[in-house]
């Protein structure tokens, strides 16, 4: 499945890699604000030599499909919607069903989940809602590594910064809801595609805070590798040079499974159109999550 290293080259320096962050539903709609991403999740895409194309919600499935062949990834951003009913559901059942099949044929379409988006992928591979509530709402942890060095994720990543990862509070964690390490394990289509690379614990309940799926190029983390780097606005975000490291080499990890397909735009006119670039993000740091997002 994996194309060769010399074509990878070849294709990093003389084309771009659009990869996608999802839209989703803002809380408070207003005229021409209906949907939004938050900037990190860009520049942490950005950050690893990719260039980011928004995906709207409500498109068509049509429309989700033109695009699906013009991208090299996607990644759903944590955030507050429904995993079972919304525009963002709508979206990544869109991209994970198309992804599932491009990968069964030979194609190779890696997604990524974040938070919100690590949830979103769990209800898309079990068809169920097996969360549970747990105290992990503005804290960071070091992740218990289960399978890290021969996860596929992990295996890049230098020994101190996994030494760092297991023993210092560096992967942060905004959740109500999480699934349970027994909830996966008792879950035959969730164990029979997801391995396990970490676990964490809020003292009462263990949960799954990292996964690759065996046989795709999925991955998932229920913390946000993004904001290490990117997001002030809260005191348990760590910035050590460790916890920024952790940032980068989860987004060159990600990135680099981008690089290992063919699609592309029509045109460049096309592929222009779709950019981020057209997009400016306000700031919002003052009141809000987020230093800055993008406005739909
Ligand atoms: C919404 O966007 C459209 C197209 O960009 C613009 O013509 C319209 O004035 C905007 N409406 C408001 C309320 O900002
Ligand atoms: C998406 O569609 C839903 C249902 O039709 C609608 O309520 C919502 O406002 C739409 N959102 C956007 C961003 O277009
Ligand atoms: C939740 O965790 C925090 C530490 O992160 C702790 O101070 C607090 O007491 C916990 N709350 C409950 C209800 O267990
Ligand atoms: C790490 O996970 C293992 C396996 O589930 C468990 O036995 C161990 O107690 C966990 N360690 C911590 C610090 O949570």
């Amino acid at each position: 499945m994996f194309v060769m290293h010399c074509i990878l080259f070849f294709k990093v320096f003389l084309f771009s890699f659009p990869v996608c962050v999802l839209a989703q539903e803002v809380f408070s709609p207003k005229p021409n604000q209906t949907a939004y991403i938050a900037a990190s999740y860009v520049k942490f895409l950005e950050a690893a030599g990719a260039r980011v194309v928004p995906v709207m919600i409500n498109m068509t499935m049509e429309e989700y499909k033109t695009l699906f062949s013009s991208i090299n990834g996607v990644l759903y951003p944590g955030g507050g919607v429904s995993i079972i009913s919304s525009g963002y559901q709508r979206a990544a059942k869109a991209f994970y069903d198309l992804a599932i099949e491009a990968n069964k044929q030979g194609d190779y379409f890696p997604v990524w989940g974040t938070c919100l988006g690590f949830e979103q992928l769990m209800y898309l591979t079990s068809g169920k809602s097996l969360l549970s509530f747990t105290n992990t709402s503005g804290i960071a942890l070091p992740l218990n590594f289960t399978e890290g060095k021969c996860s596929r994720m992990f295996k890049a990543f230098p020994p101190e910064l996994m030494r760092a990862l297991s023993s210092e509070p560096l992967t942060e964690n905004s959740h109500h809801w999480s699934l349970a390490t027994l909830a996966l394990y008792t879950n035959e289509e969730l164990k029979s595609f997801y391995r396990v690379l970490s676990t964490n614990n809020d003292g009462n309940v263990e949960f799954v805070s990292t996964v690759e799926a065996y046989n795709y190029p999925i991955y998932g983390t229920q913390w946000h590798p993004e904001k290490n780097a990117f997001e002030w606005s809260r005191p348990y975000i760590p910035h050590s040079p460790s916890a920024v490291r952790t940032t980068f080499h989860m987004a060159e990890f990600f990135v680099g499974e981008a690089r290992k397909n063919f699609h592309k735009f029509p045109s460049k006119e096309e592929e222009d159109k779709a950019l981020i670039y057209n997009y400016n993000p306000v700031y919002t740091g003052a009141e809000s999550a987020f230093e800055q997002i993008y406005l739909f």
